[in-house]
Order: C-alpha cells, then structure tokens, then sequence
C-alpha cells in the first residue's frame, strides 16, 4: 500500500517521540513491501516563532493533501503563564480538528499485564482492564463563543451542541461496541446540563438500532471515581468534548504512564493518529520522553487502513519491550540508560527481527548490544 503521511511534530517532546513512530513505519513499510512517504510540517508554537500563525496554511493544506496525519505535541508554557496572549499554540491544534472535520477522538486505554505494579492504583484494580474512550472533538465548550467584558471581569464560554453531531460519534461508538464487550456508558452532566440532557436523549434513541449492546449512563463526577474505583466495569466510553479530555488523562493513570496512550482523530475524510500526551517541555531533548503513545498511534494509523497484521506486530514489538524492560525512565525502575530513541530502534529492530530480540535482550546485560 501507498500512503502519503503528513507528519506534524509540533512542540516539546512532540519531534523526538515522532520520529520513533516514522522510525517504526520504515520498518513495516520495509517488512511488508509498503511505500509509505512522509511530509512534514510546523505546527503550534513551532509554528508561531517561524509564521506567526500556529496552524499556517501551508501546513492545512498539506494535511487535507495526506492520506494520514502523524501529530506529536502541541505547547509551550512561554504561553501557559501568560492568559493574554492572543495566539496560542493550541489554537493550531483546534482549528486541525475543526478543519479537517475530526469529530471522533478514539483513546484506548489497557493495562498492560507486565506494568500492573507501575500503576498506582492496586494490581487487583487495574488488571484486565480495557477501555476505549469516544471524546467528541469539535463540539462543545471548546468550540463555543468565548466572551470576555471590557472590564476585562467577566469571561463566558459557550457549550453548545446538535443532534447531528451527537449522532455521528454515538453512532461509532456504538459500532465499535458491537465488536467488543457490548457496553456503551454515556458520561455526560444531564443532572445540570442542558446539553447533556441533548445527549442522554439522542443516544437512548438510537440504542435501538443496536439490540445487541447495553446503554448505560454515569454523570462525569462519578465516572471520575469509577474509573479509579473499577475501570473494568468499562468497555467503550461516550462522552463529550471536555468531559472526555478531563477523563482520559485520568484513565492513563491505569497503564502506569500517560506516555503510553495514543489516539486516533477520526472524521469523514480525515484522519489523525497523535499520543494523548502533551509536549512535556521540561524533558524536551532529554531523550527521557516515552514515544511509546507515538508508535501506538502509529500502530492505529495502520489499523485504519486495514493493516491489521502490520499493527498487531507493532503492539506486539511493544508489550516486548515493555517486558523487557526495554522503557524510558517514566516506566523503568531496572535500566536507567534507556533513551526515547533505544525504545524506537529495539522495536523497530524486532519488527525486522521478531524471533531475535531475546539475543538483544542478553546482550543488554552484556553492553555489547548494537541495537540497544
Ligand atoms: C488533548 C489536549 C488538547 C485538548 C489541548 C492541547 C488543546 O489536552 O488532546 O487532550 O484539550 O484537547
Ligand atoms: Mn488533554
């Protein structure tokens, strides 16, 4: 298969987890006769320090010109610390959504069996858990009209959403239920919002089209402590823009590190594949940065063009690495010389080489490794 992938490192940790996924596409693309070309382009803070804009035109239309787009990170807190700035670097990642129509944010969340004692909630919690989280993306107070009074005392954001744009991700999220554990849990406020009283009544409606699956509904307090209490009584997760950014920065908790979530961004036309994770500018060029929520990103962009045993030995190079021990230091309390880059080569390295990598393994002990 051919694939044009844009490629939008952005800011922070985002251009050194990046290229550990390119780095791991190489290597598919090698192993299984594909051509997959990349095209990069500055996004976000990046992108205000070079055109003053954090979404450039040219950067837009060589996404909507891609088949897929890699994203890495976006922020820097030059603009976190100062609430007047007019553009900001988030502004770019926004208006990619809303321009490119990516109104279903996939995020999955497992716990990995070699990592159950990372977490820290109990191994009994977390154990066996497997979540996937549908987050409206270009709805919601996000998108709302911003106000603020000339006084500059009194600020509004509005929540706004339709029917239209309810259904088309419930829709989704019920699909992928049907192919899971049959469980779609609605997160929503409906106790005090008006929209979420919108989004009990849309997806109640369209449950009958989809006998085969459970709806049920948790108002977003309580599915905060859900999640930490019993994260396995989950199977997808429906929620809306905000609701569902709080909660899946709280379900990374589960897998013992925000570094391993990725995600996929998914519209009609367009499709991005970025790790949940921010840009982390404290350990940028440290080469502690886990690019393991980057090549499983990678790992979904190949799952949405069907690759599916591409993306399997993917996931499968990196629950070897992790047993392995082969990790940045976020998850490591055995090596302390593993690099973001090391992660990259050795599963790079074992989709080349599946069968070796226990070689490699020994030879980590030894320091004679090339690979790590
Ligand atoms: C995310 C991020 C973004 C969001 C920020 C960077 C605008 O936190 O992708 O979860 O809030 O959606
Ligand atoms: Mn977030």
């Amino acid at each position: 298969m051919k694939l044009n992938i844009a490629v939008l490192p952005g800011d922070g940790i985002g251009p050194e987890v990046t290229s550990q996924a390119i780095k791991v596409l190489k290597a598919i693309a090698l192993e299984f006769n594909h051509t997959f070309l990349f095209k990069e382009a500055p996004v976000g803070a990046i992108a205000i320090d070079e055109k003053n804009n954090p979404l450039p035109d040219s950067t837009l239309d060589l996404c909507k010109s891609s088949d897929a787009i890699l994203f890495g990170a976006i922020g820097h807190p030059k603009y976190d610390n100062d609430p007047s700035a007019k553009i900001r670097p988030e502004q770019g990642l926004l208006k990619l959504r809303k321009e490119l129509g990516l109104y279903a944010n996939v995020r999955p969340v497992k716990a990995y069996d070699t990592l159950l004692d990372k977490s820290p909630l109990k191994r009994e919690i977390v154990s066996g858990t497997d979540i996937s989280i549908y987050r409206e993306l270009t709805g919601g107070i996000y998108f709302g009209e911003k106000q603020l009074s000339d006084d500059g005392d009194t600020a509004s954001d509005l929540c706004e959403y339709s029917r239209y744009e309810i259904e088309r991700i419930a829709q989704m999220a019920f699909k992928t239920a049907q192919s899971r554990r049959k469980k779609v849990t609605l997160v929503d406020k409906a106790n005090v919002l008006e929209t979420s009283r919108l989004w009990r009544k849309v997806v109640t409606e369209l449950a009958p089209n989809y006998p085969d699956v459970t709806l049920d509904f948790l108002f977003v307090d309580n599915a905060a402590m859900q999640m930490i209490l019993n994260p396995k009584q989950f199977d997808v997760i429906l929620t809306e823009n905000l609701f569902g950014d709080v909660i899946s920065d709280e379900a990374s908790v589960i897998g013992g590190s925000i570094g391993l979530l990725a995600s996929a961004s998914l519209g009609d036309r367009y499709a991005m594949f970025e790790p949940i994770h921010g840009s982390y500018p404290q350990a940028t060029g440290k080469g502690i940065a886990n690019p393991v929520a980057s090549i499983l990103s990678a790992a979904m962009l190949l799952e949405h063009f069907e690759l599916f045993d591409e993306a399997e030995l993917i996931k499968t190079g990196v629950e070897k690495s992790l047993k392995l021990n082969i990790t940045t230091p976020d998850l490591n309390s055995v090596y302390d010389n593993i690099t973001t880059s090391k992660v990259g080569d050795f599963i790079a390295d074992f989709i080349s080489n599946p069968n070796d990598t226990n070689i490699n393994f020994n030879n980590i002990h030894l320091g004679q490794s090339t690979i790590i």
